[in-house]
């Protein structure tokens, strides 16, 4: 395979990342699908992407899927934390696709390896939390009209780009993949649910039956943590500021309060919630000896380390992933992964068998960009309804699962409004 332009750690661990991508494809069936078809079709022929995604097991298989359908493909991290370098190893040597990455990279790499993939002039680009749209608008407008269309993985980009679009400067047409129900129900949830507390288990190995978790925010990523960790054995208690996810929670069984009065009785927390400083020195001030803090939302915000920081006498790392920072009174609180994204700082991130149905519509979405181009606005879309339901209906069969169908008289009943009792 001929070397494409890369920054990866070590291209010696190829091999390994090979195995480990093709032990992720075995569990995505609908991408495998989509690429069988990419093969043949090519709908994204000569296209340049610039995607800019957790560089994972998954993704790689994202990245062959769209190379298939005939993309130029640019990868960069959305994290600095997130990178497999085995797996970033493998794209370049075995996968001929430019990867520009690696794990625990400062911030100036970081955005160098965006402005690496930005080069290549993307018409497509494809983001989890919106770096490379928001460098575009903010450090390359000449290249904004090179731009077909953009898609976002994330709640957190969406909500970035939606603020663009507000501005009336989003530059060119978005595809909003994190509002398919195939995948916020599934990858926010279950995804996040258990990665999530995989990632803390790695972290510190410690038994969550007894202990009480807090989770900050009930959106579907903390449903799915809060969900998850009962099951473990924990007892949950939930912190909101939306009345009717709090009442949600509340209904579903669990604790709610403010974070205030949970900072006194939590014993380990876990933030998902989008937002800034949710968690900060004052509450830690307020927290039991031991506690540990962890993030599973996209951005390093939500716990405010600095403020930590400030307030401690002495910190030290204590395990990978694990910083204590200790307060002037002994107490002790724990930090993981540098309150970046648990579940990819310190585990794998989600199974490939959810990510299946995100990066299914990754790809149909961005041939369907391709396919419809010049026909949309500078905002944000839904990803088309069809589209989501062809995506349930591959999965269901891949799981050989069948479903009932409506009779013609059911059908008729359906659309009718004078048959009632
Ligand atoms: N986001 C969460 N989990 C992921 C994974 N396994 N791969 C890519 N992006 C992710």
């Amino acid at each position: 395979m001929t070397k494409v332009e890369h920054d990866v750690k070590d291209l010696g661990q190829a091999a390994e990342g090979v195995r480990r991508i093709e032990w992720a494809e075995r569990e995505m069936p609908v991408l495998r699908a989509i690429r069988a078809r990419f093969e043949k079709e090519r709908p994204l022929e000569g296209k340049r992407v610039a995607a800019c995604l957790h560089v994972t097991t998954e993704t790689a298989n994202l990245m062959r899927t769209l190379k298939s359908g005939g993309a130029q493909v640019a990868l960069c991290a959305s994290n600095p934390l997130s990178t497999q370098d085995d797996v970033a190893a493998a794209l370049v040597a075995e996968y001929g696709i430019s990867t520009y990455a690696i794990k625990g990279e400062d911030n100036d790499t970081y955005y160098a390896h965006i402005e690496a993939a930005c080069d290549t002039h993307p018409e497509l680009t494809m983001d989890d939390g919106a770096d490379v749209i928001s460098f575009l608008h903010g450090k390359r407008p000449e290249q904004l009209s090179e731009v077909i269309a953009g898609t976002e993985e994330t709640t957190t980009g969406v909500i970035r780009l939606k603020a663009l679009e507000k501005e009336g400067r989003l530059a060119y047409p978005i595809i909003a993949v994190n509002e398919a129900l195939t995948k916020h129900l599934f990858d926010n949830r279950y995804g996040t649910g258990q990665s999530t507390l995989d990632g803390v288990i790695r972290a510190t190995n410690v038994l969550l039956a007894g202990r009480r978790l807090v989770v900050a925010g009930y959106g579907w990523c903390g449903r799915g943590v809060a969900m998850r960790a009962k099951g473990m054995g924990a007892h949950v208690i939930v912190t909101e500021i939306d009345p009717l996810k709090a009442l949600e929670a509340v209904m579903d069984g669990f604790e709610v309060m403010t974070m205030e009065r949970a900072a006194e009785t939590g014993q380990v927390f876990i933030t998902a919630t989008g937002d800034k400083s949710v968690i900060t020195g004052e509450h830690v001030e307020r927290m039991r000896d031991g506690a540990i803090l962890a993030n599973t939302g996209h951005f390093n915000v939500e716990v405010d380390i600095p403020s930590i920081r400030e307030r401690a006498s002495s910190t030290r790392a204590v395990r990978e992933f694990v910083e204590e920072f200790e307060l002037s009174d002994g107490r002790r609180v724990y930090v993981l992964a540098e309150g970046r994204l648990i579940n990819l700082s310190a585990a794998e991130g989600h199974p490939a068998m959810v990510m299946d149905m995100s990066f299914a519509n990754q790809a149909l979405a961005s041939e369907y960009v391709i396919q419809h181009q010049g026909e949309f606005e500078h905002k944000v879309y839904d990803v088309p309804t069809p589209i989501d339901e062809e995506i349930a209906r591959l999965k269901l069969a891949t799981m050989d699962i069948e479903i009932d169908v409506l009779t013609e008289e059911q059908v008729r009943y359906l659309s009718s409004w004078d048959e009632g009792t």
